[in-house]
This record gives structure tokens, sequence and C-alpha cells, in this order.
């Protein structure tokens, strides 16, 4: 009795003890466009039920990288694994079966413009799992209530305004229940009421079903909303991994120069134009004639 109650507890300690394993994990990852190098040994670390949001400026290398985690570019070197499976080494059958627990929400992700919207989102199920057209149109009826879109199963894409079709997008890339969930630029082009409801979604989705995500986005505010970590690409080289707060106090001016990047942008060329106009630097606003008390 008491033989047997030691070996239960000493059976399950090591599963209770041990750190969950990474659910993705890229190692010195090269890539190239022709003689363009991209990425330079990019190293990362996904562990399970994290969102992991992916920064950087434009160019950087931020869809590159996806494209990389989602086995649609095969590396120059190094090595890219999902969930246990070597990809730059998988076989296509194993690669086919990785695919099923893989949800992928990219920026021309596009809805094709033919079909309604349920059957856009229960194409993946036609393509990966054998299963009558009524047990899909119900999967697919529970994934559009999930993003809010119920009812709005029979419109075609082109009736969806722009928030629509990205949740849309969102419910196709999670019909299968998948694992991990991929997002490039989820919220690019939204108004910011539509984006930080978009953002929403994601937040219930990973508590609702636990998935893990990366998420592209040059969205500082959505970036710190959502994230539990932020790796931040800078051409083609990793910054920074870190936590919001990490990188909110972070020193280095190249991040520091990111976060500040849309307020910098503006004031900056408002300066130069007038430099531009005027041929001169503009001197600071002199305070001189403004007081009331000199006249
Ligand atoms: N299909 C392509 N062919 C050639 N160069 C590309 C291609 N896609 C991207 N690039 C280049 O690779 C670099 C990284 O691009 P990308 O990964 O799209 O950056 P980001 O998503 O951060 O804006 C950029 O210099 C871009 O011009
Ligand atoms: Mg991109």
């Amino acid at each position: 009795m008491t033989a047997q109650a030691s070996q239960l507890t000493s059976a399950q300690e090591p599963a209770a003890v041990s750190p969950a394993a990474p659910v993705i994990r890229v190692e010195g990852l090269q890539a190239f466009y022709g003689a363009q190098q991209v990425l330079f040994d990019v190293d990362l670390t996904v562990m399970p039920g994290e969102i992991m949001v992916v920064m950087g400026g434009s160019g950087s290398g931020k869809s590159t990288l996806l494209r990389h985690l989602v086995g649609l570019s095969r590396p120059a070197a190094g090595r890219v694994e999902l969930l246990g499976l070597d990809i730059t080494r998988a076989r296509s059958m194993e690669m086919l079966a990785l695919r099923r627990k893989i949800g992928v929400a990219f920026q021309g992700g596009a809805l094709f413009s033919s079909m309604n919207v349920l059957d856009n989102i229960m194409l993946p199920l036609r393509e990966h799992a054998r299963l009558d057209r009524k047990t899909m149109e119900i999967m697919a009826r529970l994934k559009l209530e999930v993003v809010n879109l119920a009812g709005a199963d029979a419109l075609m894409p082109s009736e969806l305004s722009g928030g629509m079709l990205k949740r849309a997008a969102v419910a196709r890339a999670i019909i299968m229940d998948p694992t991990l969930l991929f997002f490039d630029e989820p919220s690019a082009g939204l108004d910011p009421t539509v984006s930080s409801a978009l953002d929403d979604l994601i937040l219930k989705l990973r508590e609702a079903m636990n998935m893990t995500m990366v998420v592209v986005t040059h969205e500082l505010e959505s970036a710190f909303k959502i994230a539990d970590r932020i790796t931040i690409l800078d051409q083609g080289r990793i910054l920074l991994v870190d936590d919001v707060a990490g990188v909110r106090r972070s020193d280095n001016p190249r991040i520091q120069n990111l976060l500040n990047r849309r307020s910098e942008e503006t004031e900056v060329d408002a300066q130069a134009y007038l430099q531009r106009l005027t041929g001169e630097t503009p001197t600071p606003p002199a305070a001189t004639n403004e007081t009331p008390e000199a006249s």
C-alpha cells in the first residue's frame, strides 16, 4: 500500500517539476533572397501558451521569419523546430500532420471573393479532414461565434468591413483547433477601435483554447497589450527578447527609436520640411515678443 503510494508520487513528480519544453525552437536561422541576406543567426524559443510578439521596422525580416516558422520557406542554415519536429528535416507526411496543428492568418491572406464566409472558413476542413458537410458547417459556425461573426455565414467577403474580414480570417485560421497560431500584422489597416477588438480576440483565444501564438505587429500599443514577450528584429538580427516591462525600460537607443518612431517621424519630418523651405536651421521659438509684461 505504502510502496504503491510512494511509487505513484515518484512517478508523478518529474512531470510536475520539469519545466515545459518550448513548442517553437529556432537556432541559428539564416535566410536569403538571392544574394541578399535578410536573417542573421536568429535564435528564438516560444513556450506553450505564450504570446510572442515580433516587432521591428519595415524590412527588418519579420514576415520572412514567420514564413520560416510555418515551413513556407526553407532556411539557408539553422534549425526550426515546431512541436518537437525539426521542420528543416521533416518528411512531407510529417509536415502534413504538423500543418493540421498550425493556424495561419497572414497579411495578404484574404478570403476567396467567390465564396461566402462559411465556405471560406470550411476550406481547411475540406483539405485536411474527412467530414460530412453538415459537421463542417457546424464547426465553422462555432468558430464564427468565437470571432463574433455569428450570422455572417452567408455573406460574401465583399459585404464585410475591414474588421470583419480580419475576424473571418482568424476564424479560418482556428477552424482546425490549432496548437500554434501565427499572425502577420493582424491589425494593419484597421482603425484603433477595431484593432483593439482584434487584440481582445487574440487574448480570448489564448484563454479559451490555450493556443501558443506568434504575432507580428508594428502597433506598439497592441504589442504591449497582448505580449508575454516581445522579440525585436533590426535589419535581420535579434536586438532584444524580453517581456513588456523589459522592452519599456531598455536603454538601447535603437529600441527607444523604434518605440518612439511614430512621434519622432512626424516631428523630424516637419522640421526637415521647414529647413528645406527656408534653407536654414529654424530657430527655437523666442519667448520675447510673447511676454505680456513687455508692453
Ligand atoms: N520575395 C522577396 N524577394 C526578395 N526580397 C524580399 C522578398 N521578401 C522580402 N524581401 C526583402 O527581405 C527583407 C525583409 O523583408 P520582410 O521579411 O518582408 O520584412 P518585414 O516583414 O519586417 O517588413 C527586406 O529587405 C525585403 O525587401
Ligand atoms: Mg512584413
